[in-house]
């Protein structure tokens, strides 16, 4: 397996573990390693090629990222991108200039001359372009192969096994991009694309068992979702019952829910599972508080408070832990940068950080170079109930977010019931994997009308659907009329205290998903 490795060489772009996960979906093996990675450490990988990534930088900056340029002498196929193929003119004896303005987004890019890269694809390509430098000599011994107006698009040298573009292949964006990866990766290199999901959970396995040891002890905490359950029950594999799993519940969960994830994790996946009922507690904090941000801190610190309790017992109990498992994500790091960045705080999103400084816990994430749907099928691989990998996202602070103003027991259990009214309706008419999200809102406004021969006086509920990619953006759903009218009228007939449906159709951005 190793012989088919492809390794990426990372100058820092944002989308390189994008290039990674293209690469694994041609079903071959890639490595991420630092730019700065040794000839030796890049050897141990067995590479059939390598590819350079994009980067913010400019060749000229004083502190840009370098590689050991014998990279581009070992005789291995070579793919630079963007900043990549800046790297290999600067390098190779070509030039790079500031280009007349950054050119950022889509492009018309035309193939003129042949090339293996291009192979099978048309003359005329959709690309992403993100740049500001741009290679305006090339080193000698190389041609141009595709042009953008009138900039160089991707030029290549056969004879050194060197190709370079100047815009994105991994990108959604470039229309075409994973048949130019596939013509390097698969023509080119010649990897064949057999690895599997399989393949990841075997080497995560060996990964994870050299890290932890014979010993020492892993506690995670599951949330109901599908990261934290298929984190865990790869660390499970390799720990057994070393790796006690904490599940809370916050008093803010679905109808139902606290009792289905037990059954699901402790007696389907045969997970060594706590499952604590902290709802008083929470709900005694969380009394007469309406503002979204000071709830969110509530419950974020709640948590860990009650988690920490955990981990302090089960070393009383049974002995030191070690090791904080955590089911993050690649996207989850991308967005906690953000978040935690210079740019501003939309919400505070309590699961990202906190744990692991209180605790002073060693981290394990098998999953951070993951996306979701490839969390999915690893899960699928590791015989994981459909029930839970085909779980819509829910947000960490559950109902207290959906329910505006203060959250009070009372309130909690209607939009448990509304809620539960939305979840059964789209999967009876089999939307629920197609949506992102689906929910009941529960809004603090009464509204007049009339049951039977009464009148009434109660709560209002919003109806959201959202399709995203990942939560970044989002657009509300049209569902359809009938699924509609079934969800209002079951709503407002079975729930009593909310007699008024309303029906979200705000977009993210400007909207969030979640109301608070
Ligand atoms: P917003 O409301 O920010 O939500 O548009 C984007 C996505 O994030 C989820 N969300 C959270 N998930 N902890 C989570 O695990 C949180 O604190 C949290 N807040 C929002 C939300 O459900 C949507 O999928």
């Amino acid at each position: 397996m190793e012989e088919q490795s492809i390794v990426i060489l990372d100058f820092g772009s944002q989308y390189t573990q994008l290039i990674a996960r293209r690469i694994r979906e041609l079903k071959v093996f890639s490595a991420v390693l630092p730019c700065t990675a040794s000839l030796d450490e890049i050897r141990k990988y067995h590479p059939a090629g390598i590819i350079l990534s994009g980067g913010p930088s400019s060749v000229y900056d004083p502190d840009a990222p370098l590689a050991d340029e014998r990279v581009l002498g070992l005789g291995l196929p070579v793919l630079g991108v963007c900043y990549g193929l800046h790297f290999i003119a600067h390098k190779l004896g070509g030039k790079v200039v500031p280009g007349p303005k950054r050119e950022y987004g889509h492009a018309e890019v035309t193939v003129t001359g042949k090339s293996r890269l291009f192979e099978n694809m048309p003359a005329s390509l959709n690309v992403w372009m993100s740049h500001g430098d741009e290679a305006k000599e090339l080193p000698p011994g190389f041609t141009v192969v595709a042009s953008s107006h009138n900039a160089l698009a991707a030029f290549q040298d056969e004879s050194r096994r060197i190709w370079a573009v100047q815009f994105h292949p991994e990108v959604h964006h470039t229309k075409l991009g994973i048949d130019l990866l596939r013509n390097f990766v698969m023509g080119i290199c010649g990897a064949k694309g057999e690895w599997t999901s399989r393949h990841f959970i075997d080497e995560t396995l060996k990964q994870v068992k050299a890290t932890v040891g014979e010993k020492g002890r892993a506690i995670c905490a599951l949330s109901g979702g599908v990261d934290s359950a298929v984190a865990a029950t790869l660390v499970h594999k390799v720990m057994g019952e070393r790796l006690t799993c904490v599940f809370v519940n916050n008093g803010v969960l679905r109808k139902n829910e606290f009792h289905k994830v037990q059954q699901n994790l402790r007696e389907n996946l045969g997970l060594n599972l706590v499952a604590v009922d902290a709802t008083e507690r929470f709900l005694r904090k969380l009394a007469g508080v309406s503002d979204p941000e000071t709830k969110r801190r509530i419950i974020g610190n709640e948590f860990i408070e009650v988690f920490d309790e955990q981990a302090h017992r089960i070393e009383r109990e049974i002995g030191a832990v070690d090791w904080l498992v955590q089911g993050t994500l690649y996207p989850d790091v991308i967005e906690s940068v953000s978040v935690r960045g210079p740019s501003q705080t939309i919400k505070t999103h309590h699961n990202v950080g906190g744990l692991p400084e209180k605790m002073k816990l060693k981290l394990i994430e098998p999953l951070k170079d993951l996306f979701k749907d490839e969390v999915r099928r690893i899960g699928r691989e590791l015989g994981m109930p459909e029930e839970i990998l085909q779980r819509q996202p829910f947000p960490g602070p559950g109902l207290a977010v959906r329910i505006l103003g203060e959250v009070t027991p009372e309130r909690i259990a209607l939009l448990q019931e509304a809620d539960d009214i939305v979840v059964t309706e789209i999967k009876a008419a089999g939307l629920y994997r197609q949506i992102w999200q689906s929910f009941a809102v529960l809004l603090p406004v009464m509204s007049v009308g009339v049951m039977g021969d009464q009148r009434t006086y109660a709560y209002t509920c919003a109806i959201r659907a959202v399709h995203s990619e990942d939560g970044m953006t989002a657009d509300w759903v049209p569902l359809p009329h009938e699924v509609l009218k079934k969800i209002s009228s079951r709503i407002v007939n079975e729930v009593r205290g909310i007699n008024r449906v309303v029906y979200d159709i705000t977009s993210k951005p400007p909207g969030t998903i979640e109301w608070e």
